[in-house]
C-alpha cells in the first residue's frame, strides 16, 4: 500500500500503533512493525535514559523493520532538562521516527532534524495543526474526542477533527481516536488521511504484557465505560470508567490544587494497577472504541484483519460506482 505516511516512514500499511505508557514495551511494537505497521515505545515508561536505551536496542534486536519513540513533553519540559539524557540514547541510537504528544515540540526540532529523525507530532485539536507544520514537523496525527489517553479538551470527535486537520496543514495526517478494524482504517483513508493510529485495540494485543483481569474487564466493556478525568487542571484524560478514576472525578468537584489532585493521577498510580492486575485501583486510558474490542489476538493478526476487512470494503466501494 502506499500513502504519504507509508512513504514517510518506508512502512508496508500505514497503521502506527499508539504509544502507551507502561505498555507499548519492545516485544508489542517489534509485532507491529514485523507485521508491516509501525511499532512504538514511550519515553516516559522509563525511569532512567539507560533503561530507555536498554530497551530501544532490544526492539532493534527484535525486528529490522522501521519503530518509533514516543516523547510526552509538558509545556516546561526543556531540551537540557531531565529530558536530556533520553533524547541523547534517541540520537546515540539513531532513531528514526519520533512521535511527539502533549507539547509543542518546537524547542526539540533543532536536535531532532539535525540527528536525521523524521518528527510526528500528535494533537488533540486541528486547530494545532498549522503550527505543527510551521514549526516543520513531517506529519501530524489528529486524536478525537473518543480516543483513549489525552483527546485535548475541545469535545470534538474524530468524524470532524480529521478533515478539518486535512485543511489546516499540508503535511501528512494521521487519524487517531475510535480506529479498530478495517471499517474505521477505510473510513480514514478515504475521507483524505494518509495513515491511522490505533492504541486501545492494541493493548488488547497478545503481545501486550497486561493481566487477566485487565483483559476480561475490557472485553466487557462497552462503549460507554469510559469517562474523562482531569477535565479540572484541562488535561482531559479518557479512562476505563474504574472505581479510582470515579474517585478522582468526585475529588476534582472539590476543586483541588494541582499538588493535591496529583497523587491520585500520578502515572506510578497507574503502573501500580497494572503489575497487581487491579484495574479498579487507577485511571486507565482507554477509548470509546473499547465497546468495539471484544477480543485479544496478536498484534500480527489485529493488522492483517483490519487489512483484509480494508480490502473487501474496497470491493464494495467499487461495486457502487
Ligand atoms: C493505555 C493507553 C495509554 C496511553 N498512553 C499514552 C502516552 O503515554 N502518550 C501518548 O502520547 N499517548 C498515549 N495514549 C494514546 C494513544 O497513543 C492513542 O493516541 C490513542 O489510544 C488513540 O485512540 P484509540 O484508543 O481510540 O485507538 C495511550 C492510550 C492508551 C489506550
Amino acid at each position: 500500500m502506499k500513502t504519504r505516511i507509508t512513504e514517510l516512514f518506508g512502512i508496508e500499511y500505514p497503521i502506527i500503533q499508539g504509544a502507551m505508557q507502561w505498555l507499548s514495551k519492545p516485544k508489542l511494537a517489534a509485532a507491529v512493525s514485523n507485521a508491516g505497521g509501525l511499532g512504538t515505545i514511550n519515553m516516559t515508561t522509563y525511569e532512567t535514559p539507560e533503561a530507555f536505551q536498554e530497551d530501544i536496542r532490544l526492539l532493534k534486536s527484535l525486528t529490522d523493520k522501521p519503530f518509533s519513540v514516543n516523547l510526552s513533553l509538558l509545556p516546561d519540559t526543556k531540551p537540557d532538562g531531565p529530558i536530556k539524557g533520553f533524547l541523547q540514547a534517541i540520537v546515540d541510537e539513531k532513531v528514526r521516527i519520533v512521535e511527539t504528544a502533549g507539547s509543542s515540540p518546537k524547542p526539540f526540532m533543532d536536535l531532532l532534524k539535525s540527528n536525521g529523525c523524521v518528527v510526528m507530532h500528535k494533537i488533540p485539536d486541528s486547530r494545532f495543526a498549522h503550527t505543527a507544520e510551521e514549526v516543520g514537523c513531517d506529519a501530524v496525527c489528529i486524536v478525537g474526542y473518543e480516543g483513549g489517553g489525552h483527546p485535548g479538551m475541545s469535545g470534538v470527535g474524530s468524524m470532524v477533527q480529521w478533515p478539518l486537520t486535512l485543511e489546516r496543514c499540508n503535511i501528512p495526517v494521521v487519524g487517531a481516536g475510535g480506529v479498530c478494524d478495517g471499517r474505521t482504517m477505510y473510513a480514514a483513508l478515504a475521507m483524505g488521511l494518509d495513515g491511522v493510529m490505533v492504541g486501545s485495540r492494541f493493548m488488547m494485543a497478545e503481545e501486550c504484557e497486561i493481566g487477566p483481569h485487565l483483559r476480561q474487564t475490557v472485553i466487557d466493556a462497552k462503549e460507554t465505560d469510559t469517562v474523562l478525568t482531569q477535565m479540572s487542571i484541562r488535561n482531559a484524560l479518557r479512562s476505563l470508567k474504574t472505581q479510582e478514576a470515579l474517585n478522582i472525578i468526585e475529588f476534582e468537584k472539590t476543586n483541588p490544587t494541582f499538588d493535591e489532585l496529583y497523587p491520585l493521577i500520578k502515572g506510578t498510580v497507574t503502573r501500580a494497577a497494572f503489575e497487581s492486575d487491579d484495574p479498579q485501583a487507577a485511571q486507565i486510558a482507554m477509548g470509546q472504541v473499547i465497546g468495539r474490542i471484544h477480543d485479544v489476538k496478536p498484534a500480527a493478526q489485529i493488522v492483517k484483519d483490519m487489512m483484509d476487512e480494508f480490502m473487501a470494503l474496497h470491493e464494495r466501494v467499487t461495486k457502487m460506482l
